[in-house]
């Protein structure tokens, strides 16, 4: 037997039905945030990650799905979807278009070699925005607003909003200093992944999973002891308008997060669910100013986050949180002879097409089973065709709750399930 690749899942049955549902959700709000569907391409060349993403990052140096395709190109699987977003936007010239800020929205498959465990794959679901085009910090609140929006809908309770900033270059840089100065008498006493962080990326070792016990971290300066005014001001407006949406959030300094192209706003979601184990970040994201520029395009500000569908759902199951989800089908079709089941394969198909879940017995089962059938499949309606009665273009229908048998023309049947489902 073949078995699934280690940290991918099939999902089917009810688990498909709770991801359609959370995606159609995730669909409505976005149109009326006004954010429209991207899609971009599953695989990109590897450099727009190496570039885009950053060398530095756990994320290039050690997950991502590399190959070699057949043409000789170096290819990678998308760990994440930001990049691949700015690279359509700088590839489309976008950036000319007069309507600007632009706002996207993409839910789609990444790929991260990671070791997996539970709300930890190696294929995972995204849904994220990215707005691009403007730098207001009134876009920061939006963007940190629709995600708790979603949760709220869903009536996720255990949610706490995290934010933090890094601030523009000038603070980034004077933080960066600082780090490298706090960390020096020390540089030994870290793990070996973070002894290499402090030559390239110094954030990133407040990041790191291995050290982040470590006193020496615990203790390590903050960003907002760097910020310059600008960048202050600019954090308290977020803030602002965050108060104004009534958002919660708390204050974390200690978040850098695991990409390397933020500055000013990031920010993160967390789950406080019961049982929800370590991996509880529902969402994450933050600010890019630079990137787009790093990309080889023009100057263009932008920000967004992106959210795992898989640790959402998940986060529900936890909370045994139920979702409204159509279980049951408004008619199961049923007959006995060859004759009837012709009619039934035209009244199923005329069912569909006027818009009721209809379904029908295929295999001239004995009636008791296609009963049996009917109930499994939870349909409101039985249908039951006879010969006798279809001479006279007659149907029977039954209600499956009331048991109630109503006889009537076949023209009806819309007409009476129009009134009833
Ligand atoms: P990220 O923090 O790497 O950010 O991922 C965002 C979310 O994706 C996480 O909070 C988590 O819910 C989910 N996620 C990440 N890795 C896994 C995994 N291995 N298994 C299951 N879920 C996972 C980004 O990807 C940025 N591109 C976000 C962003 C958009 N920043 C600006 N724009």
């Amino acid at each position: 037997m073949i078995i699934k690749p280690k940290g991918t899942y099939d999902i089917y049955g009810l688990e498909s039905k709770k991801w359609q549902y959370v995606n159609n959700l995730i669909d409505t709000l976005c149109e009326k945030y006004n954010y429209s569907l991207i899609r971009t391409p599953i695989f990109e060349a590897t450099e727009l990650f190496h570039r885009g993403v950053c060398e530095t990052t756990d994320i290039v140096k050690k997950e991502t799905y590399d190959f070699i395709d057949r043409g000789n190109r170096g290819m990678t699987l998308r760990p994440e979807g930001t990049a691949g977003v700015i690279r359509s936007y700088i590839e489309n010239k976008m950036h000319g278009d007069p309507n600007q800020p632009i706002k996207f929205y993409y839910n789609g498959t990444m790929y991260r070699y990671e070791r997996p465990q539970s709300g930890r794959d190696r294929e995972l679901t995204q849904f994220g925005i990215e707005v691009l085009g403007t730098n207001d910090p009134s876009i920061d609140a939006e963007i940190i607003s629709l995600p708790v929006t979603l949760l709220k809908i869903l009536g996720l309770k255990g949610i706490k909003v995290n934010i933090n900033t890094l601030g523009d270059d000038e603070s980034r840089n004077n933080y960066r200093a600082a780090l490298i100065k706090y960390f020096a008498p020390h540089i030994t006493s870290l793990c070996e992944d973070c002894q290499a962080r402090y030559l390239n990326n110094p954030l990133r070792i407040l990041d790191c999973k291995v050290d982040a016990n470590n006193e020496l971290l615990k203790n390590a300066p903050i960003t907002l002891d760097y910020l310059n005014e600008a960048s202050a001001d600019r954090f308290n407006k977020v803030k602002h308008y965050l108060t104004l949406l009534k958002i919660e959030y708390n204050i974390d300094p200690r978040i850098v997060r695991g990409l390397d192209y933020y500055n000013h706003t990031v920010f993160e979601i967390e789950a406080t669910v019961k049982d929800f184990g370590s991996n509880n970040v529902l969402a994450g994201g933050g600010r890019y100013n630079s990137l787009v520029a790093n990309l080889d395009g023009p100057q263009t500000d932008g920000m967004g986050f992106a959210m795992g569908v898989g640790r959402l759902i998940l986060a529900l199951d936890k909370e045994e949180i139920k979702l409204d989800i159509n279980e049951t089908i408004d008619c199961f079709i049923m007959y006995v002879n060859d004759e009837e089941k012709e009619e039934a394969v035209l009244l199923t198909q005329s069912l569909r097409v006027n818009g009721f879940i209809t379904e029908m017995e295929y295999t001239n089962r004995a009636l008791k089973n296609q009963f049996k059938q009917a109930e499994r499949l939870k349909a409101k309606y039985l249908i039951i065709l006879n010969s006798e009665d279809l001479k006279n273009n007659i149907v029977t229908i039954k209600d499956s709750i009331t048991k109630e048998e109503t006889k009537l023309p076949r023209a009806k049947i819309v007409e009476f399930l129009d009134s009833k489902v």
